[in-house]
């Protein structure tokens, strides 16, 4: 007895019509709207996507209410706790853990693309060395696509691995690349005994000499990478889908998840919230910030606060604390000011009518910028280290998006309120 499809009825002007439910292994089902304008004349409106399905996907799910985040159905707090970033990289791409030769073999992958050509080296002489790290990045990402195209078959699986795991190799790079052209010093070098994670310091760190790899910081920097890997159908990762859909180079789809992922609303915001918490310098000064939060003729937001799905605590952003503590501690600078004013922010917002009624609690940027600080990394350089992390999610969704064959180009429509004219007179005539 074949089991019959869910359907929800729609009751219009002009009848009754039936949509089918597609169920979902866990979270909410979704009603298939593709036949809904073609059956019924009306499309749906929801401009910021808040309760809109984009995709069928299987990497990444998140339960906003319980404060759940799971990579391929594992937990994150369980990977940030006993996995790696080059191990979670695996799961993301490949659906499952790996044995320690497929993770030795994915590891001799990303590895043997950690160079970049000459071109986009000769690149950064050209942006001056102040320019946002962002837009250097951007930059050089895009420029990645006047390098690989031509021999890209984007339908062709074994292509789409070619560009995973080079995109996964080049981006330290061009990290690195970014914070040694800002301070104008040499990158360093990658060391076969090192961790993705080692490698990444001592290409930031070790171009000019003895450099010595903390192992707290390299383990803060592994979680950090862990927890800002994927994040399920966010801004940036939805802008590299549209952008993928339409066939376009796979560098160039991921550029414009870059360049979307800058924005404070998004991804700049680890770095708003270390200059907010310098334009709040004390605690003393704390309740006039709470205050300008909440006053609606004011723009200021409590940057790090909020989030779009989480209307609970970011587990990310209570495993980022937890880090603090320890790198602060293992600096025997566990009273360090800017951790002090942020615990104190959080405790008081979190016991404030107007952000428990809205549900807004601290998200992933609230205390990352911390750690980064604390290993040397200054805070124009914060949303790159996300976008270090975040480009395994792009890649992953843009690979998975590019094997479904029910790909259509993503064109959403609108709701029209501008004028409609049939007076038109030629120019000379008015
Ligand atoms: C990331 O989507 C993802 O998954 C993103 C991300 C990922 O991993 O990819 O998790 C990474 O982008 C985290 C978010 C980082 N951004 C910030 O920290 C910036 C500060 N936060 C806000 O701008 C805001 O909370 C958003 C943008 C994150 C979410 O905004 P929403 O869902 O659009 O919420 P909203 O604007 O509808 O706000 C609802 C209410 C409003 O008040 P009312 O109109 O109901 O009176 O809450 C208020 C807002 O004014 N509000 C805030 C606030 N965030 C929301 N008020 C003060 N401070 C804030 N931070």
């Amino acid at each position: 007895m074949q089991k019959k499809n869910k359907t929800i009825s729609l009751k219009t002007n002009s009848g009754s019509f039936e949509l089918d439910v597609k169920e979902a292994t866990v979270g909410p089902n979704v009603i298939d709207l593709k036949r809904l304008y073609s059956q019924t004349g009306l499309f749906t409106f929801d401009p910021s996507y808040s309760a809109t399905a984009s995709c069928e996907s299987y990497i990444t799910y998140i339960d906003g209410n319980e404060g759940i985040l799971e990579y391929r159905g594992y937990p994150i707090e369980q990977l940030a706790e006993l996995s790696t970033y080059l191990e979670v990289a695996y799961l993301l791409f490949n659906g499952e853990l790996p044995s320690e030769n497929s993770l030795e073999d994915f590891r001799a992958n990303v590895k043997a693309n950690m160079v970049i050509p000459q071109q986009t080296k000769k690149l950064f002489e050209g942006l001056d060395k102040d320019s946002h790290p962002m837009a250097m990045l951007t930059t050089a990402m895009a420029s990645l696509s006047s390098i690989y195209h031509d021999e890209i078959d984007i339908k062709n699986h074994e292509d789409q691995k070619k560009f995973f795991f080079n995109v996964l190799g080049k981006t330290p790079i061009l990290v690195a690349s970014i914070f040694n052209h800002r301070n104008q010093t040499n990158i360093g070098q990658y060391h076969e005994e090192l961790s993705y994670s080692e490698n990444i310091l001592s290409l930031f760190f070790g171009g000019n000499g003895e450099y010595k790899i903390d192992p707290v910081f390299a383990k803060a920097l592994d979680i950090l990478m862990i927890l800002h890997a994927d994040h399920e159908q966010n801004c940036s990762t939805s802008s590299v889908r549209l952008t993928g859909s339409s066939g376009t180079n796979p560098y160039a789809s991921i550029a414009a998840g870059v360049a979307a992922l800058w924005g404070p609303a998004h991804g700049g915001a680890n770095e708003a919230v270390v200059k907010m918490f310098g334009e709040i310098g004390n605690k003393d000064n704390i309740p006039k910030y709470i205050a300008k939060a909440k006053d609606k003729n004011d723009r200021f937001r409590l940057m790090g606060f909020g989030h779009r799905v989480y209307k609970n605590f970011d587990p990310r952003a209570t495993i980022i604390r937890e880090e603090c503590h320890k790198v602060l501690n293992a600096m025997e600078n566990d009273d360090d000011p800017m951790f002090e004013l942020a615990q104190e922010l959080e405790q008081i917002a979190l016991k404030d009518e107007y952000f428990i009624e809205r549900n807004l609690y601290p998200n992933v940027d609230f205390y990352s910028g911390i750690i980064y600080q604390a290993m040397g990394i200054p805070k124009e350089m914060f949303t790159v280290m996300f976008a270090l992390a975040r480009t395994l999610g792009w890649a992953t969704h843009w690979c998975e998006m590019q094997s479904q064959p029910s790909l259509k180009i993503g064109r959403p429509r609108q709701l029209y309120l501008g004028e409609q004219r049939r007076d038109y007179i030629a120019i000379d005539q008015r």
